[in-house]
C-alpha cells in the first residue's frame, strides 16, 4: 500500500463527506461542511487541509486551521478499512509541518471523552492535557 498525503480541493468534497461518514466522524453536509463553505475555507487555509490517498481513493482526512495565536487539527479521520497502519499519523505529522511552517508554535485539537483510538494518536504523538474538563458552547447565526 503507497498511501500519499496531499492537499484537498473541491473536487474532494464529496469524497471527504463520505469518508467522515465511513469513519463515523460526522454525517454533518450543511453549514461549514457545505460544498460553498468547504472551498472558501480551502482559500483560507492553503496547503492545510490535506488528504491521504490510495490511488484516486480518498482514505484520510485532516483540517488544519489556525486563528493567528494557535493552530487546531480538526476532522482527523481514516477510512476503517486503513485504520491502524499509521496513516493518522502522518497526517497529524504533516498537517502539524504546515501549521508550524505558518508560524504556529502551539497546536492543539478537541477530542471528545472516550475516544480512546484518537486520544491515544494524540498521546502518542507527543500531546499533552492542557485543561481540565472543558464545556464548550456554540451558537449558530439565525441564518444557519
Ligand atoms: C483516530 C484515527 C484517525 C486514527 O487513525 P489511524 O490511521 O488508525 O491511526 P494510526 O495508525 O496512526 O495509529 C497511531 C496510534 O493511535 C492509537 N490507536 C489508533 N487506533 C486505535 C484503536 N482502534 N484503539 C486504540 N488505540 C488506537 C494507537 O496508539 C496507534 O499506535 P499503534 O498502532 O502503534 O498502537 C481513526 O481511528 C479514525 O478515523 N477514527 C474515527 C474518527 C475520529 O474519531 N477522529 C478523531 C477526531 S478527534
Amino acid at each position: 500500500m503507497a498511501v500519499r498525503i496531499a492537499p484537498l480541493s473541491l473536487d474532494d468534497h464529496d469524497a471527504v463527506l463520505e469518508l467522515w461518514r465511513r469513519a463515523r466522524l460526522t454525517d454533518h453536509t450543511n453549514l461549514r461542511d457545505s460544498r460553498a463553505s468547504f472551498a472558501r475555507q480551502l482559500r483560507r487555509n492553503k496547503g492545510l487541509y490535506l488528504g491521504a490517498f490510495d490511488g484516486d481513493r480518498l482514505v484520510g482526512t485532516v483540517l488544519g486551521t489556525h486563528d493567528t495565536r494557535k493552530g487546531w487539527i480538526n476532522r482527523l479521520a481514516v477510512d476503517p478499512a486503513y485504520q491502524r497502519r499509521g496513516v493518522g499519523t502522518r497526517l497529524l505529522r504533516a498537517c502539524e509541518t504546515a501549521l508550524v511552517r505558518k508560524g504556529m508554535k502551539v497546536i492543539s485539537a478537541f477530542v471528545m471523552e472516550g475516544n480512546e483510538p484518537s486520544l491515544n494518536l494524540f498521546r502518542r504523538s507527543g500531546y499533552e492535557p492542557a485543561l481540565g474538563a472543558v464545556h464548550m458552547r456554540k451558537k449558530l447565526e439565525p441564518d444557519a
